[in-house]
């Protein structure tokens, strides 16, 4: 009970809160929204401050990232109902000693990558993840203080399995041809490093509350890379014991846990049974998936779950089992369509005679994978207004 009123307590600073309600699976007036890589480049506020900053200065300057993170919130006011702290997954492997660089047009690039598992010596021992990352708890500090309650602030970090495929492929991959050789040459290795990541990142999801995160997102983008018993050996064992050492470490430090979403990116199609109860409140969908199957399968897997909504206010999803929520889904690459395109696949989306997610809560709008450069922001806006009026019609129907 004392983390329940510590949790409310730390609402009511909150002019916003529906995405934590939402997150805790209760019904809400309308479905927040939030949009994955709102703070980015097809703002061009943030082109204007990358015309003079390299990203990852950006990232590591708490002025500039708690600047760029409030972007979006400003520009779309009233109508996003969460900031994500600007900051990159790759901060991790940095963190680890590898270095990353962000090349123009060509996306992250790694001079020296893991090329064989003797290379992990090469990683830190130890890592300080308060010496090596402590800048993003000061932007996270900085953006509450410039955010105001107006809206909750989301952390993240990169999960296992994406993070190693970037440290040994060096960059992005059509095929992870190198990263995949690890998994089925080296085995145990690929577990040990994987681990030393999955720590890691424990550590950097708790500093992110304490600084104050209200909700932490794990991006595993190239989990759909792994075939389903590879997902099932290599990603999944890593998620769930993140999920529950951040809940364990919060727990002993008495600080509640605030909502955990999986975004485990085109693996849901075979191994959403085993990811809803990976321990997480909320679970992102990417485009590929039918929300009203969704809906199905977490039914499915947790039928007590579903009755209890209205009841239970607990934090965490090991407390006191609380409703899991969807987040999702809609194709990024609609927003390239038009007005009348977006604002019919939103109806889609969340019209539940169409497939969609439906009215009942437990519910957070989003896009199925993160916004792309070319997006015109004036398409932001109709999608996010069209969301906001299908919404509240949807829900209070
Ligand atoms: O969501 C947000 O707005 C918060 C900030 C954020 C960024 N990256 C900023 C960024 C977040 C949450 C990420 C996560 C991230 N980074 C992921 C997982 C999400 C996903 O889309 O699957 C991945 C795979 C990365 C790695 C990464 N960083 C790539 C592949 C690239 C280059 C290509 C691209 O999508 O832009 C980046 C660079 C990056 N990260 C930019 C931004 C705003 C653009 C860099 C620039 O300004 O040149």
């Amino acid at each position: 009970a004392g983390t329940c009123a510590e949790l409310r307590k730390a609402q009511e600073g909150l002019k916003n809160d529906l995405i934590l309600r939402a997150a805790r699976g209760e019904q809400t007036e309308r479905a927040p929204c939030w949009i994955m890589r709102q703070a980015g480049r097809y703002l061009p506020e943030f082109r204007k401050i990358r015309e003079d900053h390299d990203f990852f200065t950006c990232c590591r300057d708490p002025e500039l990232a708690s600047e760029i993170t409030v972007q979006p919130i400003r520009r779309y006011r009233g109508l996003l109902d969460a900031a994500i702290i600007f900051s990159d997954i790759l901060v991790i492997p940095q963190a680890m000693g590898l270095e990353v660089e962000m090349l123009p047009a060509k996306g992250p690039h790694f001079p020296a990558p893991l090329v064989t598992p003797r290379d992990t010596e090469r990683l830190r021992k130890k890592v300080d993840v308060e010496r090596e990352l402590g800048y993003v708890y000061d932007a996270i500090r900085l953006t509450r203080t410039k955010l105001d309650g107006e809206v909750p602030l989301i952390g993240f970090c990169g999960a296992p399995w994406t993070l190693m495929a970037y440290m040994v492929e060096g960059g992005g991959s059509k095929t992870f041809e190198k990263a995949k050789t690890w998994l089925f040459k080296y085995p145990e290795e690929s577990k040990e490093l994987l681990q030393r990541i999955a720590d890691v990142a424990v550590e950097f999801l708790v500093g992110q509350v304490v600084a104050g995160a209200q909700m932490l997102q794990v991006f595993d983008s190239w989990a759909g890379e792994l075939s389903p018993s590879d997902f099932r050996t290599f990603s999944l064992p890593y998620l769930r014991s993140i999920a529950a050492s951040v809940r364990d470490a919060l727990s002993l430090r008495s600080i509640t846990c605030p909502p955990l979403i999986i975004f485990a990116k085109g693996a849901l199609g075979h191994s959403m049974p085993e990811i809803v109860k990976a321990g997480y409140d909320v679970v992102g969908l990417d485009y590929t998936v039918e929300p009203s199957v969704a809906r199905k399968v977490v039914e499915l897997a947790s039928p007590g779950r579903a009755i209890s909504s209205k009841t239970n206010t607990a934090s965490g999803a090991n407390e006191a089992a609380h409703r899991l929520a969807l987040q999702g889904n809609m194709d990024p690459a609609v927003l390239y369509a038009g007005k009348e395109a977006i604002e019919r696949k939103v109806d889609e989306m969340l019209r539940a005679r169409k497939g969609g997610f439906g009215g009942g809560g437990a519910y957070i709008c989003n896009l199925g994978h993160g916004i792309t450069p070319g997006v015109d922001p004036e398409a932001v806006k109709w999608f996010l207004k069209a969301v906001h009026r299908v919404s509240e019609e949807v829900n209070s129907a």
